[in-house]
């Protein structure tokens, strides 16, 4: 497929529409196998990080063959105290976790710090269970301990747009994931 030119940036076709959805689909069978156990128990939540997990989101939860709720949220970062750091809070997580079956679905796994930090907030809420589903991850860019339950495509350490993924507001409606071209 064509280049695309978002902004100032020119990016490259990577992963395809097919090659997405068929992986989408292995993902969705997997987790479906590995939750069979929960038919006439507690249903998965499945939460959803906005914005750029919309696509993957919505794609992975078609696929599945097992009982699942989706509620989304929108992580906010703000400083904390010099002793907290940065502070990760979500916006918009109205149920009750406790004693759920819990499984996060990002678009991209980068450094890791976003999850890293996110992750210990929602334990202190005492789900039976929480995993991680990410369409992506930089393993080479990725620098805090993070176990990444159910991992897409492992790419190399270079900017991509496209499926939910943007460069500055623009390119999450490309069906195809595109990486930032080698010559920029
Ligand atoms: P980490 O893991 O570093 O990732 O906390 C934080 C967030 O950064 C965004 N991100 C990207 N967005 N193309 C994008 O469009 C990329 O290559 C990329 N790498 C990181 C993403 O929102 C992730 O959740
Ligand atoms: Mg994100």
């Amino acid at each position: 497929m064509t280049p695309v030119t978002l902004h100032d940036k020119t990016f490259d076709s990577y992963l395809s529409e097919q090659t997405i959805k068929e992986r989408v689909r292995e993902l969705a069978a997997q987790i479906s196998k590995d939750y069979a156990g929960n038919k006439g128990k507690q249903s998965v939540l499945f939460i959803g990080i906005l914005n750029g997990a919309f696509m993957f989101a919505s794609d992975l939860f078609k696929e599945l063959s097992i009982d699942a709720e989706i509620s989304f949220i929108k992580l906010a970062s703000y400083s904390g105290t010099k002793s907290t750091g940065k502070v990760v809070t979500a916006i918009g997580l109205d149920q009750d976790l406790f004693g759920r079956d819990i499984i996060i679905i990002e678009d991209i796994v980068d450094t890791g710090k976003t999850l890293h930090e996110f992750l210990p907030k929602l334990q202190h809420s005492q789900p039976a269970s929480l995993r991680i589903a990410t369409l992506l991850h930089k393993p080479e860019a990725t620098q805090y301990e993070l176990t990444l339950d159910y991992v897409g495509f492992a790419i190399p350490n270079k900017f991509v747009v496209g499926y939910g993924l943007d460069y500055d507001g623009l390119g999450r409606n490309l069906r195809e994931i595109y990486q930032l071209s080698g010559n920029e």
